[in-house]
């Protein structure tokens, strides 16, 4: 049955997720039973014989709501409490160690207890913790965007402080908005973005992704945007292997149609981060800006996934020699150590905003909280010292050569990478390429061995393994995280053959 809102709002629940999360093209990996059910473990008392993990396991089932996490599934499972990090290590309150392959949702850079980021912590908490930006300045914010921009692809002038991803898109699109408002244009007011796409978890935010299981469920209170094909290579029905970027292309048809209304397109450069690394082929991004540019729309690079090394260049941007009117990052702009996030823009953007009383109508409390800025700072300084980005290339080297030996496990469908960001695709057949049954739930699988195993790791609606490691990583950490992952791939994989 092919779900719709009215349906969803009727029946909540599992039921209403699995319809929805089957709409996706190729199956889903987050919706998935954990794999790790205790029912040993649903105690709603405190006991006294309790060890302190156990205490603070019952507290968080009886009190924590917590996000994209199946609820009854939790409330059966044996949470992990992470106590700690240790460079790329997370530390669980027993004592174990787990591989952070995942830098922590993407945001961990030079790893966890780095020294010179606590010491900026510490340093500005003896300053002030926390000042608006609302119509005043701290030194921080004026450091800050002056190295953003220097760092930023040209054009970028002004930086806009914010402080999560969502946000940081929320605002490009108030931003593009009230641009063309003030260009004498208010009817641009429709958004394109790339099918797959995910741009941030807040309402303005999802009408702008492009998610199918998001996308249905949160359908009434979505704005209407319209959507060009993604890059999936994998899974492209349009160039037959052949590709002329066909997908790119399809921003056209968007742009003659319904240009007229359209303010801005949205576009994650070179790397779909949350569905699946969709890594687009050189030259992608180009072709984007080039049809954005003919039909004279407002580009939006959202570079939270990308930014700050991850592909390679310091934005992925710089790869295509791409120069977006507005760029959003986060992220790993604070090494992973405060919420921090921004949107950037051109001078020509802001420059529509000035005489006549005109302000962009948009701001949050924490706007730039120095505290967030001072490490922010910080983690500039070290990416420096580190010379990360060299450093990231290096380690992208290795991670391609660890990533060609899944090729000999069954199953294993499509392999993506970009930089240090990486997938590995599992499919039932991969002759086909057909997905494997919702239910069985592989990738989640896969991640709870990892768990057992020693490393965090996250998978997405894909039955996709994502692998976001932190650029601190040795070439080391990369073989044992590539070693770890290919253990329990290989493992699961049989087992399914087993059953
Ligand atoms: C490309 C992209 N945009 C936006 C977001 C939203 O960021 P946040 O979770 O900080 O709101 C994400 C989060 O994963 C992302 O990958």
């Amino acid at each position: 049955m092919e779900p719709t809102p009215a349906g969803a709002a009727r029946v909540a629940g599992r039921a209403v997720l699995r319809s929805l999360a089957q709409t996706e093209p190729h199956g889903s990996g987050w919706y998935c039973p954990s794999l790790e059910l205790d029912p040993t473990i649903g105690a709603r008392r405190m006991d006294k014989d309790m060890t302190e993990t156990e205490r603070l396991r019952t507290l968080d089932r009886q009190h924590v709501w917590h996000p994209y996490t199946p609820t009854d599934d939790y409330l059966k499972a044996t949470p992990l409490v992470i106590d700690h990090g240790e460079g790329v290590y997370l530390v669980d309150s027993d004592g174990n160690r787990y591989l952070d392959a995942g830098s922590s949702l993407g945001v961990n850079i030079h790893g966890h207890q780095r020294r010179e980021l606590n010491d900026a912590i510490v340093a500005q908490a003896t300053k002030i913790a926390h000042t608006t930006l609302y119509g005043m300045t701290h030194p921080g914010a004026a450091e800050l965007a002056a190295r953003l921009v220097h760092l930023a692809p040209e054009g970028i002038e002004r930086v806009l402080f914010l402080e999560s991803g969502s946000s940081a898109v929320e605002t490009a699109m108030k931003m593009a908005f009230s641009y063309w408002v003030f260009k004498g244009e208010p009817q641009r007011n429709k958004f394109v973005s790339m099918t797959g796409a995910f741009h941030g978890d807040t309402v303005g935010a999802l009408s702008v992704g492009q998610m199918t299981i998001l996308k249905n469920f949160y359908q009434p209170l979505l704005r209407e945007t319209s959507a060009f094909a993604q890059p999936y290579a994998y899974r492209c029905g349009l160039c037959n292997n052949n590709c002329s970027l066909a997908c790119a292309d399809t921003l056209e048809e968007v742009l003659e149609r319904e240009g007229h209304e359209i303010a801005a397109v949205l576009v994650e450069p070179r790397v779909q981060n949350v569905s699946g690394m969709v890594v687009a082929r050189d030259g992608h991004l180009a072709r984007v800006a080039e049809i954005a540019r003919k039909h004279g729309v407002l580009l939006i690079a959202d570079e939270l996934g990308t930014g700050f090394g991850r592909t390679g260049p310091m934005f992925a941007c710089e790869a295509d020699g791409v120069k977006p009117d507005i760029l959003c990052v986060g992220k790993g702009l604070t090494g992973g150590y405060m919420p921090l996030a921004a949107t950037m823009a051109t001078g020509e953007v802001f420059d529509a905003f000035r005489g006549d009383g005109k302000m962009l109508l948009s701001g949050h409390t924490y706007s730039g909280n120095p505290m967030a800025v001072a490490v922010a700072l910080a983690s500039l300084d070290l990416f420096e010292k580190d010379d990360v980005i060299a450093h990231g290339r290096e380690l992208a080297v290795v991670l391609a050569d660890e990533l060609a030996k899944f090729r000999e496990i069954p199953h294993v469908g499509d392999i993506r990478q970009c930089g240090m960001l990486a997938a590995i695709e599992l499919v039932q057949d991969e002759e086909t390429r057909e997905p494997f049954p919702w239910d069985l739930g592989v990738a989640t699988r896969i991640t709870a061995r990892c768990r057992e195993l020693g490393m965090i790791i996250h998978s997405a609606p894909s039955d996709t393994i994502v692998i976001v490691p932190p650029l601190a990583m040795t070439e080391d950490h990369v073989r044992q995280m590539m070693g770890i992952l290919h253990q329990a791939t290989s493992e699961v994989v049989a087992s399914l053959s087993d059953a």
